[in-house]
């Protein structure tokens, strides 16, 4: 059984009604039982916050032992070198995920502080970008 963590930042706890033409109506527990469901052979682990240093101590905590952590670092994405350093500093393989294509909007989300220390990205296939980042981990 794959075990594969989903790590969600900040704002993305709204999702469903933050900003609906951007990021869509559905809730991400409505989506995640939806996957977990779809995906049986998985052990898809789900955590949220809008504290960086927590989103680090999560990295920390599973990345020398899960197969995959998918990580939307949200707005920290953009930011945060502290981020980069975490997912340098374990094994376990990162993709990163966006809902929205991030190259079609505002030029400061062209670029990612993060990518570079990540297995691969996708983004802008809505919520279907997590079962994206999942399958490249059963590949
Ligand atoms: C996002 C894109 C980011 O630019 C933004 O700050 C988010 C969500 C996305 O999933 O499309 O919070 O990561």
């Amino acid at each position: 059984m794959k075990k594969i963590q989903i790590i969600i930042s900040l704002n993305l706890n709204l999702l469903g009604k933050r900003e609906p033409t951007v990021y869509g109506n559905a809730s991400f527990e409505g989506y995640l039982s939806q996957l977990r469901a779809q995906y049986p052979q998985c052990e898809i682990a789900y955590f949220q916050s809008n504290v960086e240093g927590e989103l680090i101590n999560k990295i920390h905590e599973v990345g020398f032992d899960y197969d995959g952590i998918i990580l939307n670092a949200g707005a920290y994405t953009h930011t945060s070198i502290a981020l980069l350093d975490a997912i340098k500093a374990v094994t376990t393989p990162v993709v990163e995920v966006h809902i929205s294509n991030v190259h079609a909007r505002e030029s400061f989300r062209h670029v990612s502080m993060i990518s570079a220390a990540c297995k691969g990205v996708v983004l802008g296939f809505g919520l279907d970008s997590y079962r994206l980042a999942l399958e490249s981990f059963l590949a």
